[in-house]
């Protein structure tokens, strides 16, 4: 735990208490309330957790205003460029990067993990034909306690690993299964020769009657793209996964939280929103129209891929990404994508937008993914399933650093009680 440097000091009702102030390695200073309640008989109110630090983390960094995303230290463009989806899970776990053996030994176990229990595939049976992928991936995560309880006891290490593995190398597994579902074509096993891009986009398009050859260019995007979502930390899936976890709940039940939390639109769902606005809005002279729709609040409606809570500057992934679409699309002989231009002028237009500069809104990660996936021949369904496979190593690191800590505790927030004062009952042929 880190220890208190200075202290600050809060006078409340001619009282003066001394709170103990954190310095963290990078960022703001941060108030140890913990003690407030105790002392002053006061909470605090911070809806939405916009200045409320909830665990200490070792894992990633951001600093918004200069949209500097760090994973253990490393800067993600510089891991985007070199590294791979896999590597960054052992970063991500494990805290440092791996050496060549390090990696070959993980790579060959979540390789050796891949396949779900056969019986898993009679329980997507239960599931109608036309149900939305994220929605069958939260069933059957949530499932995955029901066939591996030998790896749900969450005070044992080596199950914790054990399950960890398992979600990492089984989450593409079910994810393409919930899409080979969707569109009434069988299953198709993995292939651990393949690296872990290229056997998931095997198990999505692959079919029996044909060869199946991954195109490398496709894998190594859909890989930074994986890269690129794998941790962002304290956001609100992870969030829920860390609380779902702190009651001691088993780790397949957590995860199932985090993707039920991801596939909001103001989160993971974002990224088929943005991709079914950029068509609606189709051509580049309507994106008048729809920058005053986003403007007005009457409207209800705002630019998906657009904002975030914490960037507010850029988000250095939609860079990473604007430049892959732009790669990936010409590498793959698509040339005037009406998409891609809708969304470069529309982030022209946005971005001299005095109501968007002065609020600060930047495209986001999900502003340009869209685009590369639906190149790649993913329905807009599966951008937000590649979201919570990308995103599950993330969940599981963040969950395991928090079982460790010493002195862990269940997440249980107060709150600001607004509603009747005590009032007595009457019976209802008085009311
Ligand atoms: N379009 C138009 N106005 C916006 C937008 C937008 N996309 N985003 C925020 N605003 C306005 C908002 O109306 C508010 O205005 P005012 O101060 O006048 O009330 C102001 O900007 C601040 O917005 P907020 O909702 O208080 O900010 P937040 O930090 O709570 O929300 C956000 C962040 C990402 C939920 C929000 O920007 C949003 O809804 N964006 C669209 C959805 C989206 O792209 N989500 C993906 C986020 S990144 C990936 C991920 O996390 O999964």
């Amino acid at each position: 735990m880190t220890t208190p440097t200075k202290t600050a000091t809060l006078t409340l009702n001619d009282q003066t208490y001394d709170l103990p102030v954190l310095t963290p390695t990078l960022g703001p200073d941060v108030l140890d309330i913990r003690k407030l309640y105790a002392q002053a008989d006061v909470f605090t109110f911070d809806p939405g957790f916009t200045s409320t630090a909830a665990c200490e983390s070792a894992i990633t960094y951001i600093d918004g205003d200069k949209g500097e995303l760090l994973h253990r230290g490393y800067p993600i463009e510089q891991l985007a460029a070199e590294s791979s989806y896999i590597e960054v899970c052992y970063l991500l776990l494990y805290g440092e990067l791996p050496t060549a053996e390090q990696l070959a030994d993980f790579r060959g176990r979540v390789s050796r993990h891949t396949m779900v229990h056969e019986q898993m595939h009679y329980f997507f049976r239960g599931f109608r034909r036309d149900a939305h992928p994220m929605a069958t991936m939260v069933g059957v995560v949530g499932a995955m306690s029901a066939f591996y309880h030998d790896s749900t006891d969450i005070n044992d290490p080596w199950q914790r690993e054990v399950a960890s593995i398992r979600m990492i190398a089984k989450l593409p597994t079910i994810a393409a299964m919930a899409y080979k579902y969707s569109v009434g074509q069988p299953f198709v096993y993995p292939k651990n020769s393949l690296d872990y891009a290229g056997n998931f986009l095997h198990m999505c398009f692959a079919v029996p009657a044909e060869e199946y050859v991954v195109n490398p260019i496709l894998a190594k995007a859909l890989d930074r793209i994986m890269m690129l979502h794998a941790d962002h930390e304290q956001n609100a899936s992870t969030s829920t996964v860390r609380l779902a976890g702190s009651s001691g709940a088993n780790p397949f039940a957590c995860i199932a939280a985090g993707i039920a939390c991801l596939w909001g639109p103001a989160h993971g769902g974002a990224n088929q929103a943005c991709l079914e606005m950029l068509r609606e809005i189709g051509t580049v002279d309507r994106i008048p129209e729809y920058i005053a729709k986003a403007k007005d609040k009457n409207s209800g409606f705002r630019l998906m891929g657009f904002g975030h809570r914490v960037y507010k500057n850029f988000d250095p992934r939609a860079k990473v990404l604007k430049e892959s679409a732009d790669e990936v699309l010409e590498l793959l002989g698509i040339h005037n994508n009406p998409t891609l231009q809708v969304a470069k002028e529309l982030e022209r237009i946005a971005l001299q937008d005095e109501y968007f500069i002065s609020k600060k809104l930047y495209p986001n990660v999900d502003f340009y993914s869209g685009i590369i996936l639906d190149a790649m021949g993913f329905p807009t369904s599966m951008f937000t399933p590649i979201f919570a496979i990308s995103r599950t190593v993330g969940w599981i690191a963040q969950w395991k650093e928090m079982i460790a800590e010493h002195n862990q505790k269940i997440g249980r927030p107060r709150q600001l009680y607004v509603g009747e004062p005590m009032r007595n009952y009457v019976g209802v042929a008085k009311r």
